[in-house]
């Protein structure tokens, strides 16, 4: 742990974006503590890639936190920690306004009570809703179309209102589909159950599963199949350590998207996932999934101009052939 940079506490550091976040942040010299209940994430990851400090445990529970906080000098949290499946939230809304709304108030809470005033949240596309014109900036309407998006809007009118009343600072990253894999193969997805497009691709493409499904073929898109805006996780990691320094820096509570203004349909990434693998993947014109909009594509042009972001991989190749490694690592050994 270095001594002259600060500190920061990552929850949901064993999952898959906060451990890409863990791993920018050792690289950039910071000292950092995960907190993770090892509900989806992973104690392999942490012990064999991140070799940082673990605490496993649950953002819900008070005691812990102040004891953590009492022992460790932290001066800023990065809170990934969150249940993330749309379908789900949808049938078990309970469980997700439980965690990511109380779970997260716990937390706030314990971080006043230890006058820790910097937060960078983990919010999301979803609190749109449905867009009403693409690229999406900032200044969309949210109106979110299910529980998950609903948890994460409510942590942002926590936190400005954590501001207003507290002098408490945040930076609330709202990204679009998360995709790829640490481009060294330290670290990649790992969900299960899996209900991402790419890795799902990448399974039928290692023989896990027999072929792909297109959740539907007639929307108004130029192939019919729907457009999302991926991501590298890594150009997540490195928004995350742009926003820290931000808020560190005295920077105001702000919010922004995490996309690369651009979009492929789904028919897309399985032909570049056949082009990146050299395998034939099979796949199957299936209904639509209830609740997928045609298209999300964001506008980042405020993280680039405020916080000097800059996406280092773009390319939906880059993107595929990062993930497919990891794949294959993970899935092979
Ligand atoms: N898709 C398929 N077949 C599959 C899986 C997905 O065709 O087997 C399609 C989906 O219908 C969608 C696209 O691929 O059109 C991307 O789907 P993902 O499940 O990979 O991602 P989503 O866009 O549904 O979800 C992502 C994040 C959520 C976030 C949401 C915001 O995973 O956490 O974006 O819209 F809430």
């Amino acid at each position: 742990m270095s001594a002259d940079k600060p500190t920061i506490l990552v929850t949901g550091g064993a999952g898959y974006i906060g451990s890409h976040a863990v791993l920018a942040l050792k690289n950039a010299g910071y000292g950092v503590v995960i907190l993770d209940n090892l509900a989806y994430g992973h104690q392999d990851i942490v012990e064999q890639a991140l070799q940082v400090e673990f605490i496993v445990g649950d953002t819900s529970d008070r005691t812990l936190l102040d004891n953590l906080f009492a022992t460790h000098k932290i001066d800023a949290v990065m809170h990934f920690s969150a249940y993330a499946y749309v379908g789900e939230s949808v049938t078990d809304p309970a469980k997700y306004y439980r965690n990511n709304v109380i779970g997260t108030i716990t937390l706030l809470e314990a971080m006043l009570a230890a006058d820790v005033k910097k937060f960078v949240f983990s919010s999301t596309c979803a609190t749109y809703g449905v867009p009403q014109k693409i690229p999406l900036t900032e200044d969309h309407p949210q109106n979110p179309i299910n529980p998950y998006g609903a948890t994460k809007l409510m942590v942002e009118r926590i936190l400005s209102d954590f501001d207003a009343a507290y002098d408490f600072k945040s930076v609330c990253f709202r990204y679009f589909n998360a995709a790829g894999a640490d481009p060294n193969g330290l670290l990649g997805e790992d969900h299960n159950p899996e209900t991402h497009l790419i890795p799902l691709v990448l399974f039928a493409a290692l023989g896990k599963r027999d072929s792909i499904a297109i959740f539907g073929t007639d929307y108004d898109t130029p192939d019919g199949t729907c457009i999302r805006d991926y991501i590298h996780v890594n150009d997540l990691a490195s928004a995350h350590i742009l926003g820290l320094e931000y808020l560190l820096n005295g920077g105001k509570s702000d919010f922004f998207n995490l996309g690369n203004g651009g979009g492929f349909s789904v028919k897309e990434v399985i032909e570049t996932a056949r082009q990146v693998t050299g395998k034939e993947i099979k796949a199957v014109e299936c209904d639509r999934r209830p609740g997928d909009p045609p298209a999300l594509v964001g506008s980042s042009e405020k993280a680039i101009k405020t916080l000097g972001w800059s996406p280092e991989y773009p390319d939906i190749k880059n993107i595929i052939s990062h993930a497919w490694q990891w794949h294959q690592k993970r899935h092979n050994s």
